[in-house]
């Protein structure tokens, strides 16, 4: 075993792992990072990307030996304070993610050139795109979602993420959830109350008939 001390989104992180391996296998099988995936394992269908050091690479390609100090970043780093990367909600919104195994191997490409070009050209978009293989979409939606992410990271300042609004629905859910049970609570206690008075004065009443 050899053990490596390095930066996993964001995150010092040490890991012990036998010195054969690939990024790849130290990622899925001594870090628990499942969400790079196993393709063909040859350098040929991009399923395994990753970033290391901010520029994409294979991870089955990298020995883990390699990346002593320095810095991978996988797709699940791709979200940031619970709110989803721009690429990752226009993804899922464009139908670029249909059986999802491409996918993180897609977002993090597509997020190294977004960092490196911020307005790419359909182009450039297919350039930087052309490691990275496909079975389900055509990648004219894999095309268009990485163009709308241009779009939506320029507004995303102005306007609240899904995740934001999800989370403002919530509590306004949940704040009227709190009301409506205050309430119920008040005129329960209001009516046994009543009762209790009710009882009471009508005890306090046959009390003094029998006097
Ligand atoms: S698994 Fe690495 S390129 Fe296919
Ligand atoms: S979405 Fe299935 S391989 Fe790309």
């Amino acid at each position: 075993m050899i053990t490596i001390a390095l930066t996993v989104n964001g995150e010092p992180t040490e890991v012990a792992f036998a010195p054969y391996k690939t990024l790849l296998e130290v990622l899925r099988e001594d870090l628990n990072l499942c969400g790079t995936k196993h393709g063909c394992e040859l350098g040929e269908c991009g399923a395994c990307a990753v970033l290391l050091d901010d520029q994409p690479v294979l991870s089955c390609l990298v020995l883990g030996v390699d990346c002593g100090d320095r810095a991978v970043t996988t797709v699940e780093g791709l979200a940031t304070d619970g709110r989803l990367h721009p690429l990752q909600e226009t993804f899922a919104d464009l139908g670029a993610a249909q059986c999802g195994y491409c996918t993180p191997g897609f977002l993090v490409t597509a997020k190294a050139l977004l960092d490196e070009h911020p307005r790419p050209t359909r182009d450039q978009i297919r350039e930087a795109l052309s490691g990275n293989l496909c079975r389900c979409t055509g990648y004219q939606q894999i095309f268009e979602a990485v163009e709308a992410a241009i779009v939506s990271d320029a507004d995303a300042r102005l306007k609240p993420s899904r995740y934001e609004e999800r989370n403002d629905r919530s509590a306004k859910a949940s704040a009227e959830r709190q009301v409506v049970i205050h309430e119920r609570s008040a005129k329960a206690s209001a009516e046994r109350q009543i009762a209790i008075e009710g009882r009471s004065a009508k005890a306090s009443a046959e009390r003094q008939d029998r006097s």
